[in-house]
């Protein structure tokens, strides 16, 4: 028979031995399962002679307990550290050094229209914004374009499925707002009125369908284009440094008269001609005038006694030209690479 001193010895070598849960579930099938020597012995017991039988019994048993003591011990320390293991694998590094948050900015046409303000704002004007849904009557009828006149043509316009067919549209240009604030306060006026604006033209170097214009209205006693040349002027000049040169040609726009064309030095090719100024040599910013006594009658100011200027300027246009920007296209299409840039 075996001798359960022995059997005890070697279970608990074993079992100390035993590296994971795994090896030591195995190990108390050995030990304890139906094939093990323990069980063997146990059945050798019913050999022995009857008065033999309880003392061989009781050591057995005996043993059998402190191979189950030595396994639960153990286990308990195996599964110790397995969680152990698992908690420093979650740990967080607090020490690691992270590389820096990067900081958002503002994208570049935002800020060109901040500093278009701040510009303005130095010269004297307010800041005014209006809707960029309009009537038909705001974006064209109360500025001297009567329903079919043929200056609507102008203007690429995207109309929206509301009311009347035709009567509710996505503001081409900032000017109803001209209309707007003089309905709502009367002169003296000295505004600026930046704001997003809707076409239906197709994407070019120099055209995107959604973009933006800061438009200007002064209205006053004794307002004479020399004192909308001058504006345009002041403004050039502090915004493009003396680098870049500009002139007003003559144009047409149904709500002013005389209407003019604001045109800058291409910056891309500083004047010599190429792809982005249709090789002109200029880049046309806006238009201007003098608003047109139809738009006073429209919101009835008098205009024998007060005169005014008006200006629309694509901010976008501004932006290209100041940043030499070949292709305005790239402002919309969120190209890290440019964004990141500027
Ligand atoms: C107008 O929109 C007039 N309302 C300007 C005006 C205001 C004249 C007050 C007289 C008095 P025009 O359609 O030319 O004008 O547009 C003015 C400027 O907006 C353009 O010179 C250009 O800089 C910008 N612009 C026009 N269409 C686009 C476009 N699709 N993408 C980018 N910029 C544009």
């Amino acid at each position: 028979m075996i001798d359960p001193s022995s059997l005890a010895e070697s279970a608990t070598r074993l079992i100390a031995q035993a590296a994971s849960l795994d090896e030591l579930h195995e190990l108390q099938v050995e030990l304890l399962g139906k094939r093990s020597s323990l069980v063997a012995a146990r059945r050798a017991v019913g050999e022995l002679p009857t008065s033999e039988r309880p003392a061989a019994g009781q050591r057995l048993q005996a043993v059998r307990d402190e191979i189950e003591r030595l396994l639960a011990n153990r286990r308990a320390e195996l599964e110790d550290e397995q969680r152990r293991d698992r908690l420093g694998g979650d740990r967080l590094d607090l020490t690691e050094v992270a590389a820096d948050a990067r900081r958002g900015h503002l994208h570049l046409v935002q800020r060109t229209r901040d500093e278009l303000e701040d510009v303005f704002v130095g010269m004297g004007f307010v800041v005014v914004e209006g809707p960029e849904i309009e009537t038909d009557w705001y974006n064209f009828e109360a500025l001297n374009m009567p329903p079919a006149h043929p200056a609507r043509g102008m203007w690429d316009t995207l109309y929206l499925e509301l009311g009347e067919p035709e009567t509710v549209l996505l503001r081409t240009h900032t000017s109803p707002v001209q209309i707007r604030l003089m309905q709502a306060q009367g002169p003296p006026i000295y505004a600026v009125m930046p704001g997003r604006c809707y076409r239906r033209d197709n994407p070019d170097a120099r055209h995107i369908p959604v973009f933006h214009q800061v438009e200007g209205l002064v209205v006053d006693r004794g307002i004479s284009f020399a004192e909308l040349a001058g504006t345009i002027e002041t403004f050039t000049t502090s915004y493009f440094g003396p680098e870049i040169h500009s002139r007003l040609r003559p144009s047409y726009f149904p709500f002013t008269e005389p209407s003019a064309e604001f045109e800058v030095t291409c910056s891309i090719c500083k004047g010599k001609g190429c792809r982005t100024c249709s090789h002109t040599g200029w880049v046309e910013l806006g238009g201007c005038g003098m608003v047109d006594p139809e738009v006073f009658a429209a919101v009835g100011i008098d205009p024998e006694e007060w005169t005014g200027f008006a200006f629309g300027f694509g901010i976008d246009r501004l932006a290209q030209m100041r940043h030499v920007i070949p292709d305005m296209r790239i402002f919309l299409e969120n190209d890290v690479r440019f964004l990141r840039q500027i």
